[in-house]
């Protein structure tokens, strides 16, 4: 069992909670509304309600806010994530989704990296599962990169607990390609697909 904080309370915040909570975890909820995150703890079987800003209870640190607010928030954190996993979740893509707001040759989770301290590992994960397909429950494959070895296979056990695939696509350069995979997963529900209802795989022979 891990411990796992999870800063935001929206939709993607609940579906990890309720499948964290499941997974057999203690789930700590923060949100800088402190109304809005004893709803959404209270709406969870079992959770429990930090304190924005302080240091998190959790081990692994999940930060399921927009992108547009993500290095803001971890900055504001700053030293209250020194030695946690912070798992980056976010799709930092443009309006129109067709392309990124990051700058040219980096990716979101290296510049929410930027703004951690130097002893919390960013791992990116979760980004290509549309809420609902992970709410729905199953086994689904979760793409995961990160540089430190010791956090990956923090992140990748935690992924198994809660009846996941782990599928690790390398180290941080990586997250640019998985956020590419966000990308592609919204272009899909828009035409190929033509709904939210699936998610990319892996298909091993
Ligand atoms: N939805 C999906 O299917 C999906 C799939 C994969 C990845 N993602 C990614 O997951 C992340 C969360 O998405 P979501 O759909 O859960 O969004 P959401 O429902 O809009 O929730 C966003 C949460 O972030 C919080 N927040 C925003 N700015 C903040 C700040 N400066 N400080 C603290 N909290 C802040 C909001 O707090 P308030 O409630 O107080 O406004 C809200 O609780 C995004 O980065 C998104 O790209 C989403």
């Amino acid at each position: 069992m891990n411990s796992i904080s999870i800063i935001g309370v929206g939709t993607m915040a609940s579906a990890l909670a309720d499948r964290a909570l499941a997974g057999g975890h203690a789930v700590e909820i923060i949100g800088r509304d402190p109304a809005k995150a004893k709803q959404s703890a209270a709406a969870l079987d079992g959770a429990t309600v930090g304190t924005a800003g302080t240091t998190p209870a959790g081990d692994i640190v999940i930060l399921a806010v927009p992108y547009a607010s993500a290095a803001a928030v971890v900055s504001q954190y700053g030293d209250a994530l020194e030695g946690k996993v912070v798992v980056d979740i976010t799709n930092p893509i443009t309006p129109d989704a067709k392309g990124f707001v990051t700058p040219e040759g980096s990716s979101g989770a290296q510049e929410i990296a930027k703004a951690a301290p130097a002893g919390a590992h960013v791992v990116k994960a979760f980004n290509t599962l549309f809420r609902d397909v992970l709410a729905a429950g199953g086994p689904l494959d979760v793409f995961l990169a990160g540089d430190d070895d010791q956090a990956k296979a923090s992140v990748t056990a935690f992924i198994e607990s809660l009846g996941l695939t782990p599928r690790d696509v390398g180290d941080l350069s990586m997250a640019h390609w998985l956020e590419g995979a966000g990308l592609l997963s919204v272009g899909l529900a828009r035409y190929g697909v033509g709904n939210l209802d699936f998610s990319l795989g892996v298909n091993a022979r």
